[in-house]
């Protein structure tokens, strides 16, 4: 997340393969690597929103670019089998931090942040406005508002058949002193009944967190509350069949918040994040994943590169992680990779 007046202090810089050690005995190491593939062409990229789209592509939706830190409409399309971007049709508002999905091939903005009320003053503010875009004929179409009271931006989201779920995220942030609205509702939207439903709480509120449906249950990883440096390591998991969430499962071994993710198998990984005081960056380099069968957690060799602000796009056994910030605060990059673990 940004913070335009941050100037950010360095402590001590402590970077390695696998910088933290593991802080209980059920934490063992994995391996893997890191290749780049084509840059984000036209702008450094943060805040966007990145989904699959199908086993050769993925896109980024909006997000932030070089400061000052405008919001931007732009949307790409990335083709793995070719290695190139192409640009699609613009979003009708700028968004950052849009909760973004696919589902039987459309995507889905359902609100984010925007500066489009206020577009002078240092802060975002949640909208409920929603978009379904159609790769052909290369449409966005406006659809139902998120509901009063629901308008939220960095929600955890999650696919399931026909429904889509959005767990906690913000309402606001004020740039310039890192205030943060963070919220704990939690909302679902069925695209094919175009019906919203109120679902339980999260336990405790969170933005920014790392995210995964695994077998009915949707997993919240790490986040944060009220800012940067309130960095959470929790796991939350929620089963959609009795509407309840299930606290107390293995903690991350390094908290973090504006993490990406991924699910590869019965694992979530949890890869990067923002707040760190133990790099001069203030960007976590870890990848840290948690196993959803066993509860336990793997670390893995850190970021080739280490991002925060963007998300991860796995296929097969590889999550693409395109663009992201390079400081804590605002610093888009237009660097992308994908982790492949072994
Ligand atoms: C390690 O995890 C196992 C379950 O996988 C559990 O039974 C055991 O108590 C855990 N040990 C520690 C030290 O957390
Ligand atoms: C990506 O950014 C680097 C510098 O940060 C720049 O040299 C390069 O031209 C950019 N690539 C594209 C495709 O825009
Ligand atoms: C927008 O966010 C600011 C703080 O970041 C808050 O004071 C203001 O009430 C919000 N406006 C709306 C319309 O929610
Ligand atoms: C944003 O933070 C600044 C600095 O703390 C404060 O002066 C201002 O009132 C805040 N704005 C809102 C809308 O809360
Ligand atoms: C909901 O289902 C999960 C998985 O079966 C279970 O662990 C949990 O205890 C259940 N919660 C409630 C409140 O029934
Ligand atoms: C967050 O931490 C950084 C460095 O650790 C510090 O410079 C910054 O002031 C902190 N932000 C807040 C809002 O406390
Ligand atoms: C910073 O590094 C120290 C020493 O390794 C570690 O104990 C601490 O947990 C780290 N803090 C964070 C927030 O990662
Ligand atoms: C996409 O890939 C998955 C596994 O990698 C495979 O099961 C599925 O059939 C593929 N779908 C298409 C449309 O190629």
């Amino acid at each position: 997340m940004l913070n335009i007046l941050s100037t950010f202090v360095l402590l001590t810089q402590l970077v390695s393969s696998i910088s933290i050690p593991p802080r209980d005995t059920n934490v063992s190491t994995g391996s893997g690597t890191w290749k780049s593939f084509a840059p984000i062409p036209i702008n450094p990229r943060q805040e966007h929103g990145a989904v699959k789209f199908d086993n050769d592509t993925l896109y980024i939706i909006g997000g932030i670019i070089a400061s000052p830190f405008p919001t931007v409409t732009t949307v790409q399309k990335y083709t793995i089998s070719t290695d190139t971007w192409t640009t699609v049709a613009d979003l009708p508002i700028p968004l950052n931090h849009p909760n973004s999905a696919v589902v039987n091939g459309k995507i889905y903005v359902l609100g984010g942040l925007s500066t489009i009320d206020n577009p002078d003053l240092p802060f975002w503010n949640a909208t409920g406005d929603c978009f379904e875009y159609d790769p052909t004929p290369n449409t966005w179409t406006t659809i139902a508002q998120l509901p009063e009271g629901r308008q939220i931006g960095s929600a955890a989201v999650g696919v399931k058949g026909n429904t889509i779920y959005l767990a906690g995220g913000i309402v606001n942030t004020n740039l310039t002193d890192d205030e943060e609205g963070t919220v704990s509702v939690f909302t679902s939207y069925n695209v094919k009944t175009k019906k919203f439903k109120f679902l339980a709480d999260l336990p405790e509120p969170r933005d920014h967190a790392g995210v995964g449906l695994i077998k009915g249950r949707l997993y919240v990883l790490g986040g944060r509350a009220y800012g940067h440096n309130n960095t959470k390591d929790t796991v939350f998991a929620y089963d959609i069949k009795n509407n309840s969430w299930t606290t107390g499962l293995a903690k991350m071994p390094t908290a973090r918040g504006s993490l990406s993710s991924g699910v590869i198998g019965t694992k979530i990984f949890t890869i990067g994040g923002e707040g760190d005081p133990n790099t001069t960056s203030g960007v976590y380099p870890q990848v840290q994943a948690y196993d959803t069968g066993k509860d336990i957690w793997t670390l893995y060799p850190d970021m080739d590169v280490p991002r925060h602000g963007t998300a991860g796009v796995v296929f097969g056994n590889k999550i693409y992680i395109p663009g992201g910030g390079l400081t804590t605060g605002g610093d888009p990059t237009n660097y992308t990779s994908y982790f492949q673990p072994s």
